[in-house]
């Protein structure tokens, strides 16, 4: 059952910035400025603050202390620690699972929308409106299935190369890369005459919907907190079981939500200043937001745009690949703690192909717009989604805080992060794992439930 301590992290750097890149992805880059915007500016974001510091980081301190003190992917960590909450890590590894299934097509459109920049910016191709681009993007099934699988080949490919070698070699050379372009979007950004107005949507503090619709505020938050911090899913159980003794687990649990939080912040400020400016037309959220708005944003900076596009686009298949990594990851570790016979590549191959079914059936669906059967008459990505991050998360979150507040104890894991350095944090992390978080996080998953019309 040991299979997966036999790797490691190269070096600490390298462990946070492949774990800041599973937290950074489309979840900062489509979800939470849009979601400040509209939930009341910095009243949200306060919100959300609260939440990180005393829900959000207790938890990935916890998934990361689990997954060192068992060695073990998420499957065998709960299987080895519980009694009753033994099924615990299926669920997870069940969620990232899910959402691998939509990251993939939506990482296969950055592609294709990154070569279509190019071939402007080289001359081979016409200029055409974002909605334009979405309606050929998605109607052209065939190219929307290769590139799907494009995505999840590269994905596979990076997570087959291992630990070191593969997510931590590419983390450290995409994060940072990441960091820097989207500074430099930033400044353009905000520099564009009439970006004010993209500054006030998402900064100036509104407190009406806060008065008038706490819990959806509250839902919206904890939602966005789960997905961008990848939490209640394996994904930090994975990566912790990688983590040498040494490491400081307490300080990892402030950086990596600090540092998810600043980037989700930066990418706000690249991308709806210029939507406010330059006035996509597609809406200031999700698909339609990263395919239709920002492409008319590129569309109207004249000669530069395209050059602009190609780097916005490459830069979010970037942070998507990084996030992809994290969600094969847990499956592979959990399928090599397992059957410790299977070699990496059997494992890589057998979760990659059982996540590309759904994958395919989501890129065939070309966002809803295909006549294929809805689920509940929602498009499948939208139906995934919901899944996952309205439901699977919150309640893989509940469980671990329940299994850790009222099985195993807030001991044997603030030992665990003893073990490399004073846990300052110790009685707020006992208090928040026991107290707190259950009954936030059984809020935060009935307020997601009535957001999304399920009761
Ligand atoms: N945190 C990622 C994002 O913000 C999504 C993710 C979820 C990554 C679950 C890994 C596991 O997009």
């Amino acid at each position: 059952m040991q299979n997966t301590s036999q790797s490691s992290w190269g070096s600490s750097l390298g462990f946070l910035l492949a774990a800041i890149g599973s937290a950074v992805g489309l979840g900062n880059i489509w979800g939470f400025p849009y979601k400040m915007g509209e939930s009341g500016g910095f009243a949200f974001l306060l919100i959300y603050v609260l939440l990180t510091v005393f829900v959000g980081s207790a938890l990935l301190l916890s998934e990361l202390a689990l997954g060192r003190k068992t060695l073990c992917g998420p499957i065998s960590a709960y299987r080895r620690l519980s009694k009753r909450f033994k099924w615990v890590g299926i669920f997870g590894v069940l969620s990232s699972f899910l959402i691998l299934a939509f990251y993939c097509p939506l990482g296969g459109y950055c592609i294709r929308y990154f070569c279509f920049n190019v071939q402007l910016l080289i001359g081979v191709s016409a200029q055409a409106s974002g909605a334009e681009i979405f309606s050929l993007v998605t109607e052209q099934s065939g190219a929307s299935v290769f590139f799907t699988l494009v995505f999840l080949a590269a994905t596979a490919a990076i997570v087959l190369k291992g630990v070191s070698g593969g997510i931590e070699k590419f983390s450290t050379v995409a994060m940072p890369l990441l960091f820097l372009s989207l500074i430099a979007l930033a400044v353009r950004s905000v520099t564009l005459p009439g970006a004010e107005r993209g500054l006030d949507f998402m900064f100036s503090p509104n407190l009406e919907p806060l008065k008038q619709n706490f819990l959806e505020v509250l839902a919206t938050a904890g939602g966005q907190m789960f997905f961008s911090l990848s939490l209640g899913m394996g994904t930090m159980i994975a990566y912790g079981a990688y983590l040498d003794k040494s490491q400081n687990l307490q300080k990892s649990a402030v950086i990596i939500p600090i540092a998810d939080m600043i980037i989700a912040l930066l990418a706000g400020l690249a991308i709806l200043p210029a939507a406010f400016a330059l006035g996509g037309e597609g809406g200031l959220t999700g698909p339609n937001l990263l395919f239709v708005t920002l492409q008319d944003v590129f569309y109207h900076m004249g000669y530069a745009g395209p050059l602009f596009g190609a780097l916005f686009y490459l830069l979010v298949t970037v942070a998507a690949l990084t996030s992809s990594i994290s969600m094969l990851e847990p499956f592979v570790a959990s399928l090599s703690d397992l059957r410790p016979k299977l070699s990496r590549a059997g494992s890589v191959a057998l979760a990659a192909g059982a996540a590309a079914i759904p994958a395919v059936i989501i890129s065939l669906d070309g966002m809803g717009s295909s006549g294929i059967a809805k689920p509940f008459g929602y498009g499948w990505l939208d139906f995934f989604n919901l899944l996952s991050e309205g439901v699977i998360m919150p309640v893989g979150s509940l469980l671990t805080a329940l299994f850790i507040g009222y099985e195993l104890g807030a001991a044997p894991i603030a030992q665990e992060v003893e073990l490399s350095g004073r846990f300052s944090f110790r009685r707020i992390y006992s208090i928040s794992i026991k107290y707190l978080a259950p009954p936030l996080l059984l809020l935060i998953l009935f307020a997601q439930l009535r957001d999304f019309g399920i009761i």
